[in-house]
């Protein structure tokens, strides 16, 4: 079943004016009334499944992932590492390589202007090179692996530019560039500058400038601060979100650090073993977790704005998606778990606002039975 289709809109903080304790304590101003959504689907992921393929099998390292973006939405993406973010990631922007191919499912994205969605799975390579910069843009965690070594900022800039609008002078590019890496916080002169002059903070935001080139419509970053240090992280997620509010581009944000996405992001997804396990607004998820993983990764981080609690952690680590364990992928370390959880594979369905993908709320009637045997296993009777 596609995740979160037919849903009621997310009650997005921006839409209903809703704060969280922590909302957008990055940037140390009144929250942002998120402008830049407006309610429309950008991005409508249905079904997406990815395996990477080899003689000895088959890896599905993103399994039936549905989602929604909305224009000018921040979603973010949470998971333990090996959960299948940065294979989401390059799926959603078809930048996979062998041995990784996507069997099944459809990104459908609707560009400004565009009268109907595209499903990108079945686009041309030359069609995708079209839309990317474009109205797609990537961010990636290295900006060095990003970023050309051998060429100054401004020659990387120009051709990205020109790509798009060949009819675009040196000089008018020139003077775009200066504004874009204003835009990041950097200046007109670092143009002249080759990656390996810049630090790792600058070069990441050299690369948020780079991705906002051409104005896209969607911008995805994986973990794009997790190589600089705190302090800078906090300023580039600070001017993402401000430019964010200007440009009114929608983010999908991966990162295993959820406490930080409870600050950044409008709408969370949780991924565990190459699904998605729960997704709703980062208040609701902060909040309410309903999935026992979303709880664990919850108490694993320190709260950003709150006085420090005591950390538990997630015991155990995530399975081998070469032999995944049957039914719920988490029960080995669930410490919920009942007895249909070894057996039973649950589903995404609504819960409340949320969308959760555990038989505690999703199981049915059958299901009762066991979980009152699992309480009273619990009171010892
Ligand atoms: N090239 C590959 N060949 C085979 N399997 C792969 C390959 N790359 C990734 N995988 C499998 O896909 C799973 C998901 O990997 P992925 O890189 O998407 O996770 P991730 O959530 O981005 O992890 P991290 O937080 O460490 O970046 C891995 O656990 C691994 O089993
Ligand atoms: S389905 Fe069962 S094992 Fe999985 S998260 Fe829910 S309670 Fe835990
Ligand atoms: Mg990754």
């Amino acid at each position: 079943m596609p995740g979160d289709h037919g849903e009621t809109p997310p009650t997005a903080r921006g839409n209903t004016g809703e704060t969280p304790p922590t909302a957008h304590g990055i940037t140390g101003e009144t929250p942002p009334t998120a402008r830049g959504i407006t309610g429309e689907t950008l991005l409508d992921v249905r079904g997406l499944t990815v395996e990477y393929v080899s003689e000895q099998g088959s890896v599905r390292a993103c399994d039936d992932v549905s989602f929604t973006v909305r224009r000018g939405e921040i979603l973010g993406v949470a998971g333990e590492s090996g959960s299948g973010k940065s294979t989401l990631i390059t799926a959603l922007t078809r930048l996979e390589r062998p041995p990784a191919v996507t069997t099944a499912g459809e990104i459908l994205f609707r560009p400004r202007g565009a009268a109907k969605p595209v499903d990108l799975v079945g686009l041309l390579e030359r069609d995708l090179r079209k839309l990317r910069w474009r109205d797609m843009a990537i961010v990636l965690q290295s900006a060095m692996n990003a970023l050309n070594p051998v060429m100054r900022l401004e020659a990387q800039f120009t051709d990205v530019l020109r790509e798009h609008d060949c009819t675009l002078s040196r000089r008018t590019a020139r003077e775009r560039t200066a504004e874009l890496l204003t835009l990041v916080g950097l200046t007109a002169g670092q143009a002249n500058r080759y990656p390996h002059e810049l630090s790792g903070g600058t070069r990441q935001r050299a690369t948020i400038a780079l991705a906002l080139a051409c104005g896209p419509d969607l911008v995805v970053m994986d973990e794009p601060t997790t190589a600089v240090d705190v302090v800078m992280q906090r300023q580039i997620l600070a001017n993402l979100l401000r430019l964010r509010e200007r440009l009114a581009f929608a983010v999908v944000f991966v990162t295993h650090d959820l406490s930080l996405l409870v600050e950044l992001a409008d709408r969370i997804a949780i991924m565990y073993a190459g699904r998605i396990v729960e997704i709703g607004t980062a208040a609701d998820l902060y909040h309410h977790p309903r999935h026992p993983y979303t709880e664990g990764l919850r108490a694993s981080f320190p709260p950003l704005r709150e006085p420090v609690r005591r950390l538990s952690g997630i015991p155990g680590s995530p399975p081998d998606l070469r032999d995944p364990p049957p039914g719920c992928a988490f029960h080995p370390r669930c410490p919920q778990r009942f007895a249909p959880c070894d057996s039973v594979l649950p589903v995404l369905g609504p819960v409340g606002d949320q969308q959760v993908a555990c038989l505690l709320h999703t199981g049915g009637p059958t299901l009762g039975h066991a979980r009152k045997e699992r309480t009273d296993d619990a009171l010892g009777h």
